[in-house]
């Protein structure tokens, strides 16, 4: 490195030093990089390798609250409430890697990816940061764990008591049956008579957020526990059991892809029926 430093710098002489030493730290930060991995076929590879950070367990009484409040912070939401609980505290914990997160991106997931009432966003954030440690063979099982859970449970169940920030007391709850935004949020509206842009509606989705932290640490700590062995609790939905005997993978009519439950969207409920005629 020297070496060649001083041939260049002695072949360009002094009118250029100046340029020639810009360069040279140029290709000085391109040597700390790490080596291209094979597997990229000379393209960037990922700072330390891929799945390479080591998973921590965590208190999730602790980062509820945290969870909560990334929600309200700067109105991130829901995604980055939930993974700044988890990867945000083992940066507060452990430093480095957890740390160099661009934690603000995860405001994308916010309404279900910038409004748009998609994936809920709390579940996003936690699937992320599942991601972070393990790769899809044994993440997708701690996803299906945790979306079929939120499928079926009746929110919001945190209170943050006087540390409300949108809305103090108790909220009505509902059971959405599904894992999108949309159908979350129009369930629960539907079911309490609350607006979709109320302020009880906001702190209902900050308290999920806690709920979705809680529910991911479980996961998380569980699957250190565990290692490869683990396995969710939570069996297969009944309609996707059922409807996929067809419409599953080589069945007779092989063309539905995904897990959710089937049935808020193919039940016959007068809320999917057709609403472009006679209406309202
Ligand atoms: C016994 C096999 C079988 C089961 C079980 C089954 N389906 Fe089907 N379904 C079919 C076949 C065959 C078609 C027609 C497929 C085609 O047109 O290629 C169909 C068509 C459909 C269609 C297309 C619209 C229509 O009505 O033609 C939808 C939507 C659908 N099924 C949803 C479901 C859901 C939801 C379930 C579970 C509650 C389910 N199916 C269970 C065999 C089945
Ligand atoms: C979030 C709502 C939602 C969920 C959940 C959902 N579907 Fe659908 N599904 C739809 C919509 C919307 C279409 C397109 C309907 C259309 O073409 O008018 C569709 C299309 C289909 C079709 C193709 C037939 C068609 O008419 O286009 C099948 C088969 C189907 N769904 C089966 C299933 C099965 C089985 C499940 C559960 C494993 C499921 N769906 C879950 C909303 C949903």
């Amino acid at each position: 490195m020297d070496l060649s430093r001083r041939a260049m710098l002695g072949a360009m002489g002094g009118l250029v030093a100046g340029g020639a030493l810009a360069s040279f730290s140029g290709s000085s930060m391109a040597a700390n990089t790490p080596a291209m991995s094979e597997g990229r076929n000379g393209h960037f590879a990922q700072m330390g390798g891929e799945f390479s950070w080591e998973p921590k367990k965590l208190v999730a009484a602790e980062c509820a609250p945290v969870a909560y409040d990334g929600y309200w912070y700067k109105g991130f939401g829901c995604g980055y409430g939930v993974f700044y609980s988890i990867i945000g505290t083992m940066a507060e914990k452990y430093g480095a890697p957890y740390n160099t997160y661009p934690f603000s991106m995860m405001e994308m997931f916010k309404g279900g990816v910038s409004d748009w009432g998609t994936v809920c966003g709390a579940l996003a954030g936690a699937a992320a940061a599942f991601f972070c440690f393990f790769p899809r063979k044994e993440a997708n099982p701690m996803v299906s764990e945790l979306f079929r859970w939120y499928e079926k449970t009746a929110f919001p169940i945190y209170n943050p008591g006087d540390a409300a920030q949108g809305f103090k007391g108790e909220l009505p709850t509902s059971v959405s049956r599904s894992v999108l935004c949309h159908v979350s949020v129009s369930t629960w509206c539907h079911t309490t008579g609350k607006a979709a842009n109320s302020k009880e509606r906001s702190e209902r989705c900050g308290r999920i957020t806690a709920d979705v932290s809680a529910k991911a640490i479980e996961i998380l700590n569980a699957k250190i526990d565990a290692g490869k062995e683990w396995k969710g609790a939570l069996a297969k939905q009944e309609s996707v059991a059922g409807c996929t005997t067809c419409h599953g993978k080589g069945q007779m009519s092989d063309m539905q892809k995904g897990n959710m439950d089937c049935t808020p969207c193919h039940s016959g409920s007068s809320a999917v029926a057709d609403k472009f005629h006679n209406h309202p």
